[in-house]
């Protein structure tokens, strides 16, 4: 039995030099764990190669040779530029990434975004028709490909399918405003395994079901999976927090190279506590409300002045999409009016780095950050908080974490719990996070730190191909412990945090 991948990128970032296409690896931590899988097991990785109306024929045969050496096939989806337009920015990133993160206000739900999107899921799973036999394990990953199931029984294909949802699911009130919500919900009855980050949207798409398809029975089983009936067909329904390659992050971040920058950076920044917040430039990652929540702390706390820094990195991202232009202006605007008002010579409150880093640069950020701040609105895992985790091998550093990022059900009892739209708890909780000493840092760092390695991406693959019923040793590349996937919930921040709004009536 072979596997297929499936994912609207490829692996590979696929760029025209002069004459020549040229290839390079995509990286992350999904991308090495999958691969192991596919090499392992043998296999396919089917995915758009990111260029639209491409000449097929000149591109084609350096994926070939690229999957020569990656010891994987690689299948490309070709897009023409309006599909692309429809099917990714339209359908997936206009409509599916704002509902999926709540912020239906965001969504521009086009009825020709919908017919885009089904007419590039028959382009994906005749991909996948092409390369499938019947033994073989059919893997989709994310919200682009919520339709490919169906098309592909819908070509008789009976193979082992399952999908895996990387953003989170939303509540019914927020899903049933999708138009094409039954179809949406019909076609992911269609796999064999429906998985998702954490039990709140395991959760969330049961109560969608329940709502949308009284019939439709569901069950709740061992381990957190749960069975769905429909239509004589079965499948299951979990919850599979993804992880990292804790082992590559730490030991890249313990390199000569990245200590030797790390200590150029303290000389760079003396005397101060350095605070880092590191996104996709995404609505999602709450950055503008991280920025005026910032700002409260250096009107509220002027004993922040000279000894904070707030690193703030913007990853560009999706740049075509307007909402995205409109908040990078929002945050160079609200960076500007900080560091206007509190700037003194000798200490700028907020560096903002608009740009991709390198990755000893990346490495070296998370090292040197004595607090991060991640404060997304909602987020299916957000992985930059589990990396930061990884790369504190000094164990000094303090993780400020939302609650409403799905890592928060792994790290929340020793992260500093926040609501990200409560800028006076954000506030207090950068406070309360330099002002920790290294003695009461290094316990919960330590906790998380093991959390992180003990539920890496390899144990992820394996968790999620061993609920597939698939023998998963062979998945494996470093020796993982097996253990059950947690049923937990994002704990509560500590009572005397929990402040009643209407407190100042009394
Ligand atoms: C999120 C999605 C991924 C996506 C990534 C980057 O993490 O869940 O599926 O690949 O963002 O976004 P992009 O639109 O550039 O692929």
């Amino acid at each position: 039995m072979r596997i297929l991948v499936v994912s609207n990128r490829l692996p590979v970032v696929v760029e025209r030099r002069g004459e020549e296409w040229c290839l390079q690896p995509g990286s992350g931590g999904l991308v090495t764990a999958l691969s192991a899988a596919l090499r392992r097991r043998g296999g396919t990785w089917i995915g758009w190669p990111g260029i639209v109306d491409a000449d097929v024929t000149e591109v084609a045969r350096p994926l070939a040779t690229f999957g020569r050496d990656a010891a994987y096939d690689l299948e490309p989806v070709w897009l023409t530029a309006e599909e692309h337009h429809g099917f990714y920015h339209g359908f997936s990133n206009e409509i599916i990434w704002p509902l999926f993160h709540d912020l239906q206000s965001l969504c521009n739900f086009d009825p020709n975004y919908w017919r885009v999107y089904g007419a590039v899921q028959e382009r994906f799973a005749d991909a996948v028709v092409r390369r499938a036999g019947p033994a073989d394990f059919i893997w989709a990953q994310d919200y682009h490909l919520m339709g490919l199931g169906y098309q592909l029984r819908q070509r008789g294909c009976t193979s082992r399918i399952a999908f895996f949802l990387h953003t989170p699911f939303p509540p019914p009130d927020i899903f049933c405003k999708l138009p094409w919500r039954a179809d949406v919900l019909e076609s992911l009855f269609t796999y064999d395994l429906i998985g998702f980050q954490t039990p709140r949207d395991r959760d969330n798409f049961a109560d969608c079901v329940r709502r949308l398809k009284p019939k439709v029975r569901l069950q709740r089983g061992r381990g957190g999976l749960h069975t769905l009936r429909h239509e004589g067909r079965s499948a299951l329904v979990g919850a599979f927090p993804i992880g990292i390659d804790y082992a590559e992050f730490g030991g890249a971040a313990a390199s000569e190279r990245v200590s030797q920058r790390v200590h150029e950076l303290r000389e760079e920044m003396p005397n101060t506590q350095i605070i880092l917040g590191l996104d996709r430039l995404d609505y999602t990652k709450g950055i503008p409300y991280r920025l005026k929540a910032f700002r409260l702390a250096l009107e509220r706390y002027p004993e922040l002045h000279r000894n904070v820094t707030l690193l703030q990195v913007v990853i560009p991202s999706r740049e075509a999409v307007p909402e995205y232009q409109e908040l990078k202006a929002e945050i160079e605007r609200l960076v500007s009016q900080v560091n206007g008002e509190f700037t003194q010579p000798g200490w700028v409150p907020i560096h903002h780095v608009f740009r991709s880093l390198e990755r000893e640069e990346l490495l070296a950020f998370y090292r040197v950050a004595d607090v991060a701040l991640i404060t997304p609105l909602k987020d299916g895992m957000n992985l930059v908080a589990k990396e930061y985790c990884a790369c504190q091998i000094d164990g000094n550093g303090v993780l400020i974490l939302s609650e409403f990022a799905g890592a928060a059900v792994q790290l929340g009892r020793d992260a500093l719990l926040v609501n990200p739209y409560d800028s006076d708890h954000v506030a207090e909780a950068i406070r309360a996070a330099v002002s920790k000493r290294h003695h009461a840092r290094r316990p919960a760092m330590r906790r998380m730190r093991r959390a992180v390695e003990r539920q890496d991406v390899y144990w992820w693959t394996e968790q999620f191909l061993r609920a597939s019923g698939i023998d998963t040793d062979i998945v494996k590349e470093a020796e993982q412990p097996a253990a059950e996937v947690p049923e937990m919930q994002v704990p509560l921040p500590p009572a005397s945090d929990v402040r009643a709004t209407w407190a100042w009536t009394s």
